[in-house]
């Protein structure tokens, strides 16, 4: 049976090296996925891109905090309550579902366009009767009452039972936890930002799509903390004429002038303004065409509990619409909830009003597997009459390498010579892979497979001291195929200036 679109692409990537299902000689259970070496080289160039904009162009912190977190900061958070997701189980073959999804596939309720996410267990069990929607196993309507599944994974500290921990179901609680050290220490004046990236884990009920719903999966996150008697930004005014493209209910996106969209309510202040303004920066750095994303405003039953208003991007993959990011105005509600439960001060002096504030804040939280996943959707091309095989055009920056390197053949000195060049390259930062073995079609071929942008060749006359071409190989562009000559001496250079560039064609 052919395979459909993102099932292929899923086999092209583990096939290439990007993905490897974890665990995968044991079975690889469901909602897990490691990088192998091409796709973990393009996971930490897409972080470094994030760390550029986020946080190194804003002048705001990094930190780094604990996967692990007690009880009494989920309970303050919020998420010990509230971070559930409805829970069917069928009474016959006792496999449990979730909910919203089961019934918004169910064949009655798609004809209606019928929306389940966020609704409470009470009338998602109404819609389960008023659809007949069947368990999925037993194709029958043996689906039970809907309950609340807590999706944190629970562990416990040390050997003590009772010492309730959970691995953290984002990374932002962290970044409230450590807040008011940090102001202590820089003796930081609002506003401030904080941001990390790192591993956050959900209990899947039912995890699906590959990257797009995972059990165990990275974030970047930044929280800007700010006076909310300030929700101006002090960019604005650069940005403000800009458009960014927003769902409507008319149908097809309508690209918005910024401060249009902040005068009329539709984004809830400058700062919001100013990071969505941020999310389309990256995802445009990443390759996402501007036409395949929009924001979207999220209706009240889907914003998060700690949210008093959420935008969030969607993008257009193979799996249909995929929620990729979420900024959110997450106002004074963890940190005033901390300092309630903890005791802690975790306000911050303002000189001008002469008075502590609970800062509010704005939090541009993604997802680094979803934008990974969303990458090689829209940077995969299929075979053309140049090239007889299917190749990814990723934008050079977030390129598994800088380039790979070969000998024009294995013999007469040129494999010598080039794995001189790899490995002065090497000291000189740029990350090359030798290959020597195939024709150096097939070497093209390969390294067009996963996206390599440049491919550097030594051929007889770089060696060739009565050639004018000696001292010389090929560098060759992965688009077009074409091909320039470059002094050895000149190469690194050359190449980190094609990457800043986005150079992938020689035109
Ligand atoms: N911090 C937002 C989220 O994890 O969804």
């Amino acid at each position: 049976m052919a395979l459909n679109k993102a099932d292929a692409l899923m086999d092209v990537a583990i096939r290439r090296s990007f993905l490897i299902p974890s665990s995968e000689i044991y079975g690889s259970p469901s909602g897990f996925f490691d990088y192998g070496p091409v796709g973990a080289a393009i996971k930490r160039k897409i972080e470094n891109l994030w760390r550029s904009e986020f946080l190194h162009k804003e002048g705001f912190h990094e930190i780094e905090t604990s996967l692990i977190v007690p009880e009494a900061v989920l309970k303050a958070s919020g998420h010990a309550e509230n971070f559930a997701d409805p829970l069917v189980t069928c009474s016959q073959c006792k496999n449990k579902f979730r909910a919203d999804h089961l019934i918004e596939q169910s064949e009655n309720a798609k004809k209606e366009h019928v929306k389940a996410a966020g609704l409470p267990p009470a009338q998602l069990g109404e819609l389960i009767q008023k659809y007949a929607v069947l368990c999925p196993q037993c194709k029958k309507p043996t689906l039970s009452d809907v309950g609340w599944f807590n999706m944190m994974f629970r562990t416990n500290i040390g050997p003590i039972e009772g010492n309730t921990a959970y691995f953290r179901p984002e990374t932002a609680q962290g970044i409230f936890l450590d807040f008011a050290r940090i102001v202590r220490n820089y003796q930081s004046k609002l506003p401030i930002g904080i941001g990390q990236v790192g591993r956050s884990a959900r209990n899947e009920i039912s995890p699906r799509q590959g990257l797009i719903r995972m059990r165990e999966f990275t974030q970047m996150e930044l929280e800007y903390f700010f006076n909310p008697k300030d929700q101006s930004h002090p960019k604005f005014g650069k940005i403000k004429h800009e458009k960014l493209r927003f769902a409507s209910e008319e149908g097809q996106p309508q690209y918005i002038e910024i401060e249009k969209a902040v005068h009329t309510g539709l984004v809830a202040n400058e700062i919001m303004a100013y990071f969505l303004w941020k999310v389309e920066r990256l995802y445009l750095s990443c390759g996402i065409p501007k036409e395949k994303f929009h924001f979207r405003k999220m209706p009240k039953e889907e914003t998060p509990h700690y949210s008093k208003g959420n935008i969030d991007l969607e993008v257009e993959t193979s799996y249909g619409l995929v929620e990729t990011v979420g900024v959110a105005y997450r106002t004074d509600f963890d940190l005033s909830s901390h300092s309630k439960h903890s005791g802690a001060d975790l306000s911050v002096f303002v000189e001008g009003e002469k008075a502590k504030v609970v800062p509010h804040v704005v939090e541009p939280s993604m997802g680094v597997d979803r934008l990974f996943w969303c990458v090689l959707e829209h940077a995969f091309r299929g075979k053309t009459p140049e090239k007889d095989w299917e190749w990814f055009d990723f934008p050079p920056a977030i390129a598994p390498y800088h380039a790979w390197i070969f000998p024009l053949m294995k013999k007469d000195g040129m494999d010598e010579k080039a794995r001189q060049i790899e490995e002065n390259l090497r000291e000189e930062g740029l990350t090359v892979y030798y290959q020597d073995s195939g024709s150096i079609g097939r070497r093209y071929a390969r390294a067009d497979e996963i996206g390599v942008p440049y491919c550097i060749t030594v051929d007889y006359d770089t060696l060739d001291e009565k050639s004018d071409k000696h001292g010389t190989v090929t560098v060759r562009f992965r688009n077009d195929g074409k091909q320039i000559r470059v002094k050895i001496g000149e190469l690194s250079s050359k190449i980190a200036h094609f990457v800043k560039e986005g150079k992938v064609r020689d035109d």
